[in-house]
């Protein structure tokens, strides 16, 4: 199993913008209305970014550069992970972006998730290093994919000297919060919010290096 840097030019984007569903499907299927919908939408998406960063080629998970990497047995992929270093969410710029590059109608869902997500991530600090998102295909959950790419995570983050690993987990994820916690992270903080007449809710979670 290799985890490997994520290349929009050369890995199945359908597959990639399935998993990216997986991570938030109850939002993604509010916002755009059907499961179809949302994940052309996050392959529309996906494909703009192929053309402004899909030129590079694969580089390791120690890239400082790359924020997305794919999990590979064989050719297949098994699995997809977002982090971030140090990095606040910078909600203004990603609104922008979107608002710059997207057809109006695709743009508006993804700008109610970022104001969604505003109310219940949570606050990064500069030596914290952040796991965004984290998926397994549906049938290869429970087999120990997972595991293996929140060590590799860890790993990561111990040597490069960041202080804690944060992700964030709705609260109805219960499987992925049993996970978290048989790893060793532990519950710092939950934040809820409504907004569009939605209730959101998540925990924030670390785990102290
Ligand atoms: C959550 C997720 C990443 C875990 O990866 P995974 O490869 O399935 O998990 P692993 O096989 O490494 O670990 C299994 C452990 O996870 C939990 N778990 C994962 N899937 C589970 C399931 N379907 N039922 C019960 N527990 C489950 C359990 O704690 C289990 O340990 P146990 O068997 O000792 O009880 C994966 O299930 C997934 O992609 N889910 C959908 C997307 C998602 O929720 N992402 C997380 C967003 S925060």
């Amino acid at each position: 199993m290799i985890i490997t840097a994520l290349n929009l030019k050369k890995h199945d984007i359908k597959k990639i913008a399935e998993l990216i569903y997986l991570v938030d499907h109850d939002t993604y299927l509010d916002v755009f209305k059907h499961k179809d919908k949302a994940i052309s939408a996050i392959e529309e998406l996906l494909k703009i970014k192929a053309n402004i960063d899909g030129n590079k080629d694969d580089e390791d998970i120690n890239n400082d550069t790359n924020s997305e990497y794919v999990l590979l047995k064989g050719n297949e992929i098994k699995g997809y992970l977002q982090i971030s270093k140090g990095k606040s969410h910078n909600y203004f710029n990603e609104i922008l972006f979107l608002l710059k590059k997207l057809p109006l109608s695709i743009a508006y869902g993804f700008i109610k998730i970022k104001l969604l997500d505003s109310f219940v991530l949570s606050k990064i600090k500069e030596d914290d290093f952040y796991l965004a998102e984290l998926a397994i295909i549906p049938n290869e959950q429970n087999k120990g994919f997972g595991t293996f790419l929140l060590n590799e995570t860890l790993k990561m983050a111990k040597e490069e000297n960041f202080k804690r690993v944060v992700l964030d987990v709705k609260i109805s994820n219960k499987n992925a919060r049993k996970l978290y916690e048989k790893l060793g992270f532990k519950i710092f903080n939950k934040r809820t919010g409504r907004l569009f007449n939605k209730n959101r809710g998540m925990y924030n979670m670390e785990y102290n290096l």
